[in-house]
């Protein structure tokens, strides 16, 4: 099954089956898209590299797939393909595409003013049900994930007076620069591939492995670490899960060195209606959730514990008048304000978790058993709602390991043959969402064509 040849296999695939996969996957892909084909098959024209936005390039499929329009938890392009939606915009439309709740509240909100840096009535509601759902007692609104993730650490470094953060290895926090910092060998570096910047970031980053306490420790002693800032399932580089103890280790030597922390849920939020952190009892300093709060409505929250808001309101008062270097002109306004809260409300509720978990547990059993069927050396990882097959052994333990799993090659031939076999996955990795839209057919769907792909890949 297995290629004899192990240098010239990934994920135990020899790289000439990988090549032949891709090849007559792409071939087939062109064949059901002529009309698509004329009109991007070339780039979409007036936009720099044919995308009008570059992560589009980034793609398996021979030319961007084209949408007509997106519903639950399926996608249609103007070829008339229908596609399981496992990407579901990776996240931003996690609860579904246009969750009803949240189509009625863009509906409601349409006539009534779109932007103009004054509450609504729904910003009343919000303040509470984030309180109550998250449990930190004071909240501000922002219109990314990135941005709420920078604006926490401006106020972590403005209260403690220091300037450095510290992230895990692999991690990804949006585009925010201090967090652009990897481990290479074991040297902390800027990231590859950064588009100019001239700065060495780990000057005031540091930057060590997930689930290594005493790098930990060692990072924190010298207490000049404002913040760390961390996702509790690494997602962005594989799937991590953290060990046991880990969390715990993480609060109790923050608090130890002064430090405070920082849980960035925006994708983890696929743990159950609180997030990870509700789950399983973590006490952050901040909670940062982006992506899918407002139901695919760009929008962020972050939150601060009573301790932060106080020391920050302190600062607030001594520091120098002048612009604190948060917020964007279009944060908080009125149409976010009522999708959030048509989120909280009627789309992030218990019974939509219990589904998405129950169906999201029938999809990793399913990937197992086509994985142990055919002996691949993979293996698959869960957080809720969040599924990923990885196409190395397993289980990953830090972002070093999830870097030499991740087999881009074979991924994309994957990539490719699933959207041929009707179904569509996260671009970068191998990341499936469940949605309260989905059905227990589309995943059963899913499971075939991974079995069918499988098969081509290990015949
Ligand atoms: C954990 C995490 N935080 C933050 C972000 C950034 O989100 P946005 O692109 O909406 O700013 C991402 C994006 O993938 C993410 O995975």
């Amino acid at each position: 099954m297995h290629s004899s040849d192990s240098s010239k296999a990934i994920g135990g695939i020899s790289r000439d089956r990988i090549a032949q996969l891709r090849e007559t996957e792409g071939a087939a892909f062109r064949k059901a898209r002529p009309k698509s084909q004329a009109k991007v098959g070339n780039g979409l024209p007036g936009f720099f590299g044919g995308v009008p936005m570059h992560w589009m390039n980034d793609w398996p499929t021979p030319f961007p797939i084209l949408v007509d329009n997106a519903k639950g938890a399926a996608i249609t392009d103007i070829d008339g393909n229908r596609l399981d939606d496992f990407c579901l915009g990776d996240t931003g439309s996690m609860f579904g595409h246009s969750p009803p709740p949240v189509a009625r509240a863009i509906r409601r909100q349409a006539g009534r003013g779109l932007t103009y840096m004054l509450p609504s009535e729904d910003a009343l509601a919000i303040g509470p049900l984030l309180q109550q759902r998250f449990g930190l007692p004071f909240w501000q609104i922002a219109t990314t994930a990135t941005d709420a993730n920078r604006f926490a650490l401006r106020v972590a470094r403005a209260v403690t007076g220091r300037e450095k953060i510290l992230v895990f290895n692999g991690c990804y926090h949006g585009s925010v620069d201090e967090t652009m910092v990897r481990l290479i060998d074991g040297k902390p570096v800027n990231r590859p591939g950064l588009a100019g910047e001239f700065r060495d970031l780990t000057r005031t980053a540091k930057v060590i492995e997930f689930n290594d306490v005493a790098a930990l420790e060692a990072a924190l002693k010298d207490k000049d670490v404002a913040c760390v800032i961390a996702e509790p399932v690494l997602t962005n580089s594989c799937m991590v899960l953290a060990d046991p103890g880990f969390h715990d280790a993480l609060r109790k030597l923050t608090r130890e060195a002064g430090t405070l922390l920082l849980i960035d849920e925006t994708h983890t939020i696929s743990t159950g209606p609180g997030g990870y952190t509700r789950k399983y009892g973590l006490e952050p300093d901040f909670f940062v959730l982006g992506k899918p709060i407002a139901g695919g409505v760009p929008a962020s929250v972050w939150g601060m514990s009573d301790e932060v808001a106080s020391r920050y309101a302190d600062y607030n008062r001594t520091k120098e008048p002048g612009y604190s270097g948060m917020g964007t002109t279009l944060s908080a306004n009125p149409l976010q304000f009522a999708t959030i809260r048509a989120t909280l409300e009627e789309v992030m509720t218990a019974e939509n978790y219990d589904r998405m978990d129950h169906l999201a547990r029938r999809l990793d059993a399913g990937l197992t058993g086509v994985i142990d069927r055919y002996r691949l050396p993979w293996h698959v990882a869960r957080v809720g709602a969040r599924v990923e097959f990885i196409c190395a052994p397993g289980p990953l333990r830090n972002g070093a390991q999830a870097e030499t799993a991740h087999a881009p090659e074979l991924e994309a031939a994957i990539h490719v043959a699933l959207v041929n076999r009707g179904v569509l996955i996260a671009p970068f990795h191998n990341m499936m969402l469940i949605s309260p839209a989905t059905s227990g057919a589309q995943v059963n769907r899913l499971i075939s064509a991974f079995g069918a792909v499988a098969a081509k890949l290990a015949a």
